[in-house]
């Protein structure tokens, strides 16, 4: 990892909130590397992100080129080519931390649904293997919270079992304007994936567009 700010690779980074996090990361002063399935989606939505912020150092390129040329990635696409697509950066993410902001949503989401391994950040581990650092975070921030400019009062769960690379994803999501806390392992993803479903279900029953979640204390 540099000693400045990691190159971010977001595969997925074209979509709702790929983009999202792409461009405010990119107004805070990191390089950022769109990663697509197409190279030319990626080209073209980074071309256009540039022109948008007024800024060089975003770039778009196919999965695994982005994760060749990054220091750390985040997975922003659905739970359906979650699998597949960390198939594609696995060789080039070993050494690298893996931000995971995955909900394993089936088709009804406002009911939890997890997979057998017990959430997706825990799948991504499993295919990445021990040599990757996967980290999940951001599974309860709506993109359209993130493209705003207006302040967020939501907080964020990070789970993850190492941690330097922790400290790092909180200081990536302080750059979003945003607190978060460390919910322990890995594992405790789950409840972060699962809290999502919940969240929807809360919108729905109470009209809310989005509802959040925030850590209390006495
Ligand atoms: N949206 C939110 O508010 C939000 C909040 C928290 C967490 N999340 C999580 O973030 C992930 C991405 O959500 P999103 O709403 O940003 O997704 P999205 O906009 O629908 O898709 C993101 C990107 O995923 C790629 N992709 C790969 N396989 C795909 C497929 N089968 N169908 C559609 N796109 C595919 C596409 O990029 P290319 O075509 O360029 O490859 C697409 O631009 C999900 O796992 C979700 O649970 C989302």
């Amino acid at each position: 990892m540099p000693r400045g700010k990691p190159k971010i690779a977001i595969f997925g980074g074209t979509g709702d909130l790929g983009s999202a996090l792409a461009k405010k990361w990119a107004k805070k002063g990191y390089g950022i590397i769109i990663g697509s399935r197409s190279k030319e989606k990626a080209t073209r939505i980074a071309r256009s992100m540039r022109k948008e912020l007024d800024v060089k150092s975003i770039e778009g390129f196919e999965l695994a080129e982005a994760a060749k040329l990054c220091d750390l990635g985040v997975i922003t696409v659905p739970y359906i080519s979650h699998a597949t697509t960390l198939k594609a950066v696995k060789k080039f993410m070993q050494g690298k931390i893996l931000v995971d902001t995955t909900v394993p949503f089936q088709k009804e989401v406002t009911k939890v649904s997890l997979p057998k391994a017990g959430s997706a950040a825990i799948e991504a581990q499993n295919i990445l293997g021990g040599g990757v650092t996967v980290i999940a975070a951001l599974q309860n921030i709506g993109s359209h919270l993130l493209s705003s400019e207006d302040s967020i009062d939501a907080e964020v769960l990070i789970s993850g079992n190492d941690e330097e690379a922790v400290n790092l994803v909180t200081k990536l999501i302080e750059d979003l304007g945003l607190r978060s806390w460390h919910a322990g392992p890995l594992e405790n993803s789950a409840a972060a994936e699962a809290v999502t479903s919940i969240l929807i279900a809360i919108n729905k029953k109470y009209k809310r567009k989005s509802s959040g979640i925030k850590i209390t204390s006495h």
